[in-house]
């Protein structure tokens, strides 16, 4: 099929329709472009595409500086063919397009760069190869079990020595993680490793279990931190509340007294370690839990609320605005989740009162936001 490609979608790809009215969600395109497209994907209310030919251009496009980027190819990064400024528009128009749908607000976005990032390469610090039946590890393609043997992964931090990785033989069927610090220890491991690495960021060393969570740019950290401080504001004596905490990363950069709750055993071990000297309750729990049955009714003025992908949901969020606090933080990697919950907070009480967005995930169509939330009163 020949399309007219119209505008972004979520998850890397963008809308077109085919000749019978069903919307093709077309992987590889740009907005404005006319392609040639082979079908991967047929459903009954959708197609799936790659373009794999390009009959009229946009302005954005770019030659991809990887080899293994293109149709059928490695699904590791969705805007290879684009320039850097335009993948940023592109991910703003998302993160607005999916609060002005599910939250039913009106906002501009700005997705801002990593500072010092100009390149959108050389900046991924955990990566997770899959190994195949000859025994070497490759990446996965998009949407599929198969593996693309790659000889390097331009977006992986240098110090992840890719070509090294890909080198030796692994068990086949295993998976293969690599986390790189900013400290420049390399670790690779199969499964659950009872190592750390050590990270640096807002000024303190961390204690990171391998294969545990932390951002995975080189100055994410740092950059989420500043912004969190920035629209918290926080006053000596104020008491915080870090929910989905990791190894503790926001209640030690704030340094307040309060609680932070973390499900991972191994991520809460390490934040009971690295705030050590703060005083920090660490409560290894899931969040719903703790805040159901566990909380102890202590007051809190400021949370910060950082899930994974699927969000808070609606238990958490409520009982989140029960507490009262006079401002909540919420990160999120997932603008639909962040969307919907914003919207449940709404319901609650608090409205949206600033949003940043910032372009943590260069060449990939992620995206990471940081609103404010606070009490309508306020
Ligand atoms: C996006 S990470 C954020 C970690 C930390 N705030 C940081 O910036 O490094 C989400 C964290 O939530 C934890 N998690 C996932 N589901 C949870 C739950 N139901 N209750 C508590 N923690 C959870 C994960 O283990 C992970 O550490």
């Amino acid at each position: 099929m020949i399309l007219d490609v119209l505008r972004v979608a979520h998850g890397g790809v963008c809308v077109a329709h085919a000749p019978d009215g069903r919307v093709v969600f077309v992987r590889h395109a740009l907005p404005g472009e006319q392609v040639r497209v082979a079908v991967t994907e047929e459903r009954r209310a959708y197609l799936r595409a790659d373009a794999v030919e390009v009959l009229r251009a946009a302005p954005a496009r770019v030659v991809p500086p990887c080899p293994y980027a293109g149709p059928g190819r490695c699904g590791g990064c969705d805007w290879q063919h684009v320039s850097l400024e335009e993948q940023r528009r592109l991910k703003a128009l998302v993160v607005q397009e999916q609060l002005k749908r599910l939250a039913g607000l009106d906002i501009d976005v700005v997705v801002e760069p990593v500072p010092g990032d100009d390149d959108g390469l050389g900046w991924r610090t955990r990566l997770r190869l899959a190994v195949g039946p000859d025994g070497r590890a490759g990446l996965r393609r998009c949407r599929s079990h198969e593996i693309e043997p790659i000889d390097d992964c331009l977006i992986a931090v240098p110090g992840a020595d890719i070509p090294e990785v890909v080198g030796r033989s692994w068990p086949a069927g295993a998976e293969v993680n690599v986390d790189v610090s900013a400290t420049g220890e390399r670790a690779l491991s199969i499964g659950t490793a009872d190592r750390h690495v050590t990270e640096r960021a807002a000024c303190r060393d961390w204690q990171v279990p391998v294969g545990g969570f932390w951002q995975v740019h080189p100055g994410a950290a740092d950059t989420l931190v500043a912004a969190v401080r920035d629209m918290l504001a926080p006053e000596p004596g104020e008491r915080l509340l870090d929910l989905y905490a990791g190894v503790g990363l926001f209640a030690g950069a704030l340094a307040l007294a309060g609680v932070a709750v973390e499900s991972n055993r191994r991520s809460a071990r390490a934040a009971a370690a690295n705030l050590a000297d703060l005083p920090v309750n660490v409560v290894r729990a899931p969040v719903e839990r703790w805040l159901a049955r566990e909380h102890d009714g202590s007051p809190f003025d400021l949370v910060v609320l950082d899930p994974p992908r699927k969000g808070a949901w609606a238990e958490v969020v409520t009982a989140v605005a029960r507490l009262r606090p006079r401002a909540i933080a919420y990160v999120a990697c997932e603008p639909s989740a962040l969307a919907r919950d914003v919207r449940t907070f709404a319901e609650h009480g608090y409205r949206l009162a600033s949003l940043r967005a910032f372009d943590l995930f260069p060449m990939t169509a992620h995206v990471e936001s940081v609103a404010l939330l606070q009490p309508l009163s306020s």
